[in-house]
């Protein structure tokens, strides 16, 4: 098989990236190793920025999303038993955020290659990256029992966390910073009407919780846990009770419980590897970078970088202009480090850690009651949250 590009990963940042480059005429491969009824039934974020939205829309697959998303104009942050909003639209000239969950993203996407006969292998096997620092990189996987060989110009390393691009780098070449949180979220997806219009973070002693939806029928709540949580230790009812504990109370009384759709514990960590490039390799999404999910950037990342790779791609090919593919690690990096830097900051504003001292709490309290008196303050939060624009 030969392709111009070859992506690794069927995810959303794989999937966007062969749409935008098909309807540039470019040509594309995309191995999955996941079936794609497994992609498909992931559940995963699902606030977007208005880039993504802009982008998905250039990409032709934002149609049922114009139809089906809702808009958000603020978020609420609760603490101390109120809550208090912030105007994301008035705080920033009009901006809002969409909600739209990233399965029904990746749903769409998968149609959309469907529709232009898109070439995406899914259950493929041992796919690896190969002569990447060579001007002749291929892919080889194994399917059904065959092995297969795939030549291109170039690979995305779009794989997410656990992929395989990344570990190709020698790690001479590669640089990984972590910080791990004593945290992981509990979240739970239900079939019952959200309990407020928006979202409602909570700062709560016993720990953060967040009230989030994906529809007017269908809401999404989180609980701070223990990173080894038993999601079994938790039926329904114990985490209704104990989401009700966390929420103010004028708020606790609007809450409609039902039973759970999905539910599951997701630890809480920050990463990024740097550069995004090496030779004909490029990372991309959750393969170069992770942030804990406070802040819900990690879906709207993966879209700046396909937005930043995409560019240089389709210059090089339509140009031979080599410039956005040899700037595109140090481009997609400011931006990833600034939202890196926000969803550290929303994490450790708004969770309780183990190690927690009384001085840290009154910082805290006094930094949360600071942002909701303060529009300079709320303004940061708001301009990050609606997302940083795509320089
Ligand atoms: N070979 C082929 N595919 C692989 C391999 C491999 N060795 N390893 C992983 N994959 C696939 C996974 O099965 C997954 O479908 O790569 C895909 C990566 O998708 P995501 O993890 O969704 O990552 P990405 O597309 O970058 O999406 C951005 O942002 O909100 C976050 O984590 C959230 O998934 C979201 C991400
Ligand atoms: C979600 O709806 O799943 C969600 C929303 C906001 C976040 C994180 C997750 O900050």
């Amino acid at each position: 098989m030969k392709t111009q590009v070859a992506i690794i990963g069927a995810g959303p940042s794989g999937l966007l990236l062969s749409q935008l480059l098909h309807r540039r005429g470019i040509a594309s491969v995309v191995l999955e190793k996941r079936s794609r009824a497994h992609v498909m039934g992931r559940i995963r974020a699902g606030v977007l920025e208005q880039g993504m939205v802009d982008l998905l829309r250039e990409a032709g697959v934002a149609a049922r999303l114009e139809r089906e998303a809702l808009i958000h104009e603020g978020i609420d942050i609760a603490f101390a038993g109120r809550r208090r909003r912030i105007d994301l639209a008035g705080l920033t000239g009009g901006a809002h955020v969409t909600i739209y969950g990233q399965t029904e993203v990746t749903k769409d996407l998968f149609e959309a290659r469907d529709a232009m006969e898109g070439i995406v292998i899914d259950e493929a096997e041992a796919v690896t990256p190969q002569g990447v620092d060579t001007a002749a990189p291929f892919v080889t996987f194994t399917k059904d029992g065959r092995t297969h060989c795939v030549e291109c110009d170039f690979v995305a390393g779009c794989d997410g966390y656990h992929g395989v691009s990344r570990t190709v780098i020698p790690p001479a070449m590669l640089k990984v910073f972590e910080r791990v949180y004593p945290l992981g979220w509990l979240g739970l997806l239900s079939e019952t009407p959200p309990i407020a219009d928006e979202l409602i973070y909570v700062s709560h002693e016993r720990g953060f919780a967040l009230c989030s939806l994906r529809s007017p029928t269908r809401s999404r709540y989180y609980l701070q846990c223990r990173t080894d949580e038993d999601v079994t230790q938790w039926p329904d009812d114990r985490f209704w009770a104990e989401l009700k504990r966390r929420l103010p109370e004028d708020v606790a009384g609007h809450l409609v419980m039902g039973p759970a759709i999905e539910k599951s514990v997701a630890p809480l960590r920050s990463v990024v590897a740097e550069p995004l490039r090496h030779g004909r390799l490029f990372l991309a999404g959750d393969a170069a970078h992770i942030v804990p999910p406070t802040g819900a950037k990690g879906l709207n990342l993966a879209a700046s970088d396909i937005h930043y790779l995409s560019q240089g791609l389709i210059a090089y090919y339509q140009n031979g202009d080599e410039a956005g593919l040899t700037g595109y690690s140090q481009r997609a990096l400011r931006r990833i480090w600034k939202a890196e830097r926000f969803s550290w900051w929303m994490t450790n504003l708004l969770h309780t850690f183990p190690d927690d001292d009384g001085f840290t709490r009154g910082i805290r309290r006094a930094e949360l009651d600071y942002l909701v008196n303060s529009k300079a303050a709320m303004t940061v939060l708001a301009e990050n949250y609606v997302g940083l624009p795509y320089e």
